[in-house]
């Protein structure tokens, strides 16, 4: 094993990438302080980490001031350990295969009812304004690359809590989000009440049966596809191929992280696989966000 930087040798070795990772800017600091927090045995523990790296950090003044953006944001955040934990201890994150798309739907059902930001985007340390800005940039960015607009029917699969249907449906004509948790689907109801546009469904998880063929010119799937791929490679396969089916010529599907594999050129290789005569590959792998380090797919039907 290489020695650490000088920087980090005085702090346990499980946190020592993450804190790299942050200086450099690889990670977002909320993306950071969340990896932090899943390694930590207590919040003292991880506050202490943080405080020890800026102490030590001798490089470069940009990347000690993102040290200390996640310690201020630990700080700041005094609640996001016990949420990081509390949803940790339900969904299962890692490349395990998780049980089936029944069992997934119950740990999301305990999971949103534990911590309901957390649940949906981890990254977002149950902070409310933290996921209302996550959500706003990735809105963001879809309308960069040309995929609202007035006249559009939007599906998302794997909806959550509805943040995607409050925010898109005013940017939209139809926005409807799909979901295996009860639960989830509840609190996009409620969140979504105003929304005359945004309706919800529970779907089996299974695929896309509810919905005729060319009926969306945007497919969305935010944070889904790792728990499908958890489900098995089918299941994700299945569900590219109905994407493709569901949309209307000219149509997009993005996938925002494929998977938690943390290996990209196997998620192309599989989403490639899977839309072969159906999609074509339009992005592949970027990570076009500040607040999270989701990678982006994106696919459209010629
Ligand atoms: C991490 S959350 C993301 C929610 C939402 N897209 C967001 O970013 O706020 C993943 C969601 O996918 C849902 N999900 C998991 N497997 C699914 C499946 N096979 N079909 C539909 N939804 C699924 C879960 O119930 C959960 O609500």
């Amino acid at each position: 094993m290489p020695e650490p930087e000088s920087w980090l040798a005085g702090i346990p070795a499980r946190f020592r990438a993450r804190l790299a990772e942050l200086a450099s800017g690889r990670l977002p600091p909320n993306v950071a302080l969340m990896h932090i927090l899943i390694e930590a045995i207590d919040p003292q523990e991880a506050r202490r980490v943080l405080a020890a790296a800026c102490e030590a950090f001798t490089g470069d003044a940009a990347c000690l001031a993102r040290l200390r953006e996640a310690a201020d944001l630990n700080e700041r955040h005094p609640e996001a350990f016990a949420a990081v934990k509390a949803v940790l201890a339900r969904v299962v994150h890692d490349e395990a295969p998780a049980s089936d798309v029944g069992g997934l739907a119950t740990a999301f059902d305990s999971a949103v009812a534990a911590a309901p930001e957390a649940s949906v985007a981890l990254y977002t340390l149950g902070s409310p304004e933290l996921l209302r800005s996550a959500t706003m940039e990735v809105v963001e960015v879809l309308g960069s690359w040309g995929l609202l607009g007035a006249g559009k029917t939007v599906l998302e699969i794997g909806c959550g809590i509805g943040r995607f249907e409050e925010a898109l449906a005013p940017e939209v004509r139809l926005m409807v989000g799909i979901d295996v948790s009860a639960a989830m689907l509840a609190q996009a109801r409620r969140r979504c009440a105003g929304r005359s546009n945004a309706g919800f469904l529970r779907t089996s998880g299974l695929d896309l049966a509810a919905f005729s063929d060319r009926s969306f010119d945007l497919v969305l799937a935010i944070d889904s596809f790792p728990y499908l791929v958890q489900a098995g490679a089918a299941l994700a396969a299945r569900h590219i191929e109905e994407a493709a089916r569901v949309l209307r010529p000219g149509g997009d599907l993005v996938i925002l992280n494929f998977s938690y594999r943390g290996d990209p050129d196997r998620d192309r290789a599989e989403i490639l696989a899977a839309a072969q005569g159906r999609l074509e590959l339009v992005r592949a792998g970027e990570r076009p966000f500040r607040l999270w380090d989701g990678l982006a797919f994106h696919l459209s039907k010629g």
